[in-house]
């Protein structure tokens, strides 16, 4: 999400006579796009702000994202260098603050939360000619206990059907055949138009857009997951095998205590209709160990999901304290050594599941989207509709394979990744 929102911003900055440069170095005007998820990445920024200050003499310096929003102008006195300080809710503001700081203001910011507007630009930069992002849903609505989402992107605004699917056109029209549609809990999408879309019906039809080839989508939340998802993935061929449903607990009661709306049983029953899908739907999760009060027995409840679940693969955090959420009151705070155990085991035991379930694709053909060339390892790089990266060999003198959709059949497995041979 934070780097579909740089090709925003870097569209907005080049539609108002801006050039992008490719290093700091030559820039003049320095955007530093953050994140505030978790501790660790927040304090990198305030590391690279110093960083930045010593090596940007004559610099203009902007810091943008969810730090930005975080902070706000506390990040004035942390590092006075900074002048302008914007967080996503108020990027479709920025070209008045660019004139504002082009005049000669010394600090601007754009720090409300209550836009009413989605932030619509027809001018963004993508990177990839391949593979698009489109944001169908901004901000979060939850209030899980440990998040600080809410806080810095602001409360759901969903953009009309009507623009999604310009969007899509437009994409493949220039040439994309992959759209990953992007909303912090994409799942509670609704079409402010009278066509009153669901995001099931939203996602079918981005699938029915000529050219896209593949659609995929970013971030579920499984208390508004809907079984017609699943329906709808098997029933067009578009739509990518593949669902992030991240899980946070396989405990009850800490489900209950992270205020995330939806039991264990809930959330296998969700599991259950994607196992039953005509079509192999691989399923991947976000798991956070150490919440505040989590019990042995509470853990080893989230090791037994892994097993039943089987994941293709997760991602998986130790809780970590945010300013202004719910958690930071709760008692039984877990020390940090313990989190470090515990994710650890967590983390051993999904490689050994993901070798075990990965193993059983050798011999089997996959169809790639070729995202590139690895010059280290001489092979071509392939994501599966399942997600996965498939490696594969072909001559390179034979053309860039680059953005082409090939047939390659696995010859070895790993934890992380698949290796294979060119079929066609
Ligand atoms: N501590 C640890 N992990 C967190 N996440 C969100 N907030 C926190 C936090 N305070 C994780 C969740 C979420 C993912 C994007 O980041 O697992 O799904
Ligand atoms: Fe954060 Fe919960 Fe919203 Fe996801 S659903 S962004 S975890 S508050």
């Amino acid at each position: 999400m934070n780097a579909h929102d740089s090709e925003k911003v870097i569209g907005t900055l080049v539609s108002q006579g801006y050039a992008q440069v490719p290093t700091v170095e030559e820039a003049e005007l320095v955007f530093y796009n953050t994140c505030s998820i978790r501790d660790k990445a927040e304090q990198k920024v305030f590391h690279r702000l110093d960083q930045f200050k010593r090596d940007g003499k004559g610099k203009t310096f902007a810091v943008l994202g969810c730090v930005a929003q975080q902070e706000g102008e506390k990040i004035f006195e942390k590092a006075p260098h900074v002048r302008m300080v914007c967080g996503s809710a108020s990027y479709n503001q920025l070209p008045q603050m660019l004139v504002q700081l082009e005049s000669g203001n010394r600090r601007v910011t754009g720090l409300s939360l209550d836009t009413e507007d989605t932030f619509e630009t027809p001018l963004t930069r993508r990177d990839n000619p391949h593979r698009a992002y489109i944001t169908v849903i901004e901000g979060c609505d939850k209030s899980c206990a440990y998040c600080v989402v809410p806080f810095t992107r602001g409360p759901e605004r969903s953009r009309t059907s009507a623009s999604v699917i310009a969007e899509s056109r437009q994409l493949a029209e220039l040439g994309s055949t992959e759209i990953q549609l992007l909303g912090q809990n994409v799942n509670s999408y609704r079409d402010p138009s009278p066509a009153a879309w669901d995001f099931a019906t939203l996602l079918d039809n981005v699938g029915r857009v000529p050219g896209i080839r593949r659609v995929r989508f970013t971030t579920s939340h499984p208390r508004d997951f809907v079984k017609q998802i699943v329906d709808a993935i098997d029933e067009n061929p578009a739509l990518c095998n593949h669902v992030h449903l991240p899980v946070q607990s396989g405990s009850t009661r800490v489900l209950e205590a992270m205020q995330r709306l939806y039991t264990r049983d809930q959330y296998m029953q969700r599991i259950a209709w994607m196992k039953s899908a005509r079509r192999p739907i691989a399923i991947t999760t976000d798991v956070i160990v150490g919440f505040p009060g989590e019990t042995e027995a509470d853990f080893e409840a989230t090791l037994g999901l892994l097993d039943e679940v089987e994941y293709d693969s997760i991602f998986s955090f130790k809780y970590s304290r945010r300013p202004n959420t719910s958690a930071l009151a709760l008692d039984d705070h877990i020390a940090e050594e313990e989190k470090g155990r515990r994710l650890a085991i967590l983390q051993e035991k999904q490689r050994q599941i993901q070798i075990r379930r990965n193993a059983a694709y050798v011999g089997v053909v996959e169809e790639c989207l070729v995202e590139g060339f690895n010059k280290a390892t001489g092979q071509w790089i392939g994501r599966t509709s399942q997600n996965k990266t498939l490696n594969f060999l072909h001559p390179v003198e034979d053309g860039d394979l680059t953005g082409r959709y090939v047939e390659a059949r696995v010859t070895r497995a790993g934890p992380n990744s698949l290796a294979g041979e060119y079929v066609n």
